[in-house]
């Protein structure tokens, strides 16, 4: 049986409308933002959206902004016929689905821009300069234009959860942000878009990024000191032919340096061929 098909909207005004009618009957909006080419560590973002509201509205916008020179923008898959299929299947109500010139109608003239200095250069941040100010900025207008109860964000961009924790207190936002756990293969490689990029070969070796992070989260949990276990976390990962740009074990609140008494978790980051690949686990849950 197909499901019935999903209504699709690309126009902020259009979007309100049909969330205040929903509020206006007392329903709950639960809010799942992506950048399309659902896999299915997205769809189960959208169920649990679904456990925690009356009415999930998932958006897909490849946003510009994240993107530095020389990255994926151009490339990253557009698959919007399959994306609302999939939405549909999964009983998301409302795909919203902006265009460019929508979000960012003054271009990078004028464009107003959200930051949370404390997270914007460690990490993916120094590696992807400007990353984390293009996130900040559209999951800021995108609450901005839902206003959903909830919205849903899935832990496997670990420093991007934080980012959007700290924008909404900044910002004061009424909106509860849920984490939603990472989903894996059968060999422990997070979903991910951006798998696809793989060689057959680069995705038998890409298996061994979940193994390091067992193997340096063990460590660390059984007392080894958290430098000695990200050297040999990243030894690991350049004997299967990865340049690392990180194996970090830290604080997982903050992203300081890891604490006695305070949660930890270990975070890699590390390109196989043009692919760049990243992923965590927490050492104490
Ligand atoms: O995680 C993503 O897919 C994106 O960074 C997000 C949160 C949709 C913002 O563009």
């Amino acid at each position: 049986m197909s499901a019935a098909a999903i209504e699709r909207v690309h126009e902020i005004a259009v979007l309100r409308a049909r969330i205040a009618a929903w509020r206006a009957a007392a329903l709950r909006v639960g809010f799942v933002p992506t950048m399309g080419n659902l896999h299915e560590g997205h769809l189960a973002l959208v169920d649990l959206a679904r456990r925690h509201a009356d009415r999930v509205v998932a958006s897909v916008f490849v946003n510009p902004t994240q993107f530095g020179p020389g990255e994926d923008y151009a490339r990253y898959p557009r698959t919007l016929e399959a994306d609302a299929a999939a939405l549909a299947a999964r009983g998301c109500d409302l795909l919203y689905a902006p265009t460019v010139e929508a979000m960012y109608p003054d271009g990078s003239q004028g464009l107003v821009e959200v930051r949370v200095p404390a997270l914007d250069d460690v990490l993916c941040g120094a590696f992807r300069p400007g990353h984390f100010r293009g996130v900040a900025t559209v999951v800021a207008k995108l609450l901005n234009q839902v206003q959903p109860e909830v919205a849903v964000f899935g832990e496997k961009d670990w420093q991007q959860l934080l980012v959007v924790r700290a924008l909404v207190r900044g910002l004061d936002l009424p909106v509860e942000i849920v984490p939603g756990p990472t989903l894996r293969e059968s060999d422990g490689l997070a979903m991910s878009s951006r798998n696809q990029y793989l060689s057959a070969d680069e995705r038998r070796r890409a298996s061994v990024i979940y193994a390091t992070l067992i193997q340096v989260a063990d460590a660390v949990r059984g007392g080894q000191d958290p430098v000695a276990a990200e050297s040999s976390g990243r030894s690991a990962l350049e004997a299967e032919g990865f340049v690392v740009d990180y194996v970090a074990v830290r604080s997982a609140g903050d992203l300081g340096p890891p604490a006695a008494g305070r949660p930890r978790i270990v975070l890699i980051a590390a390109r196989l061929g043009s692919t760049r690949l990243i992923d965590n686990l927490l050492v104490d849950r």
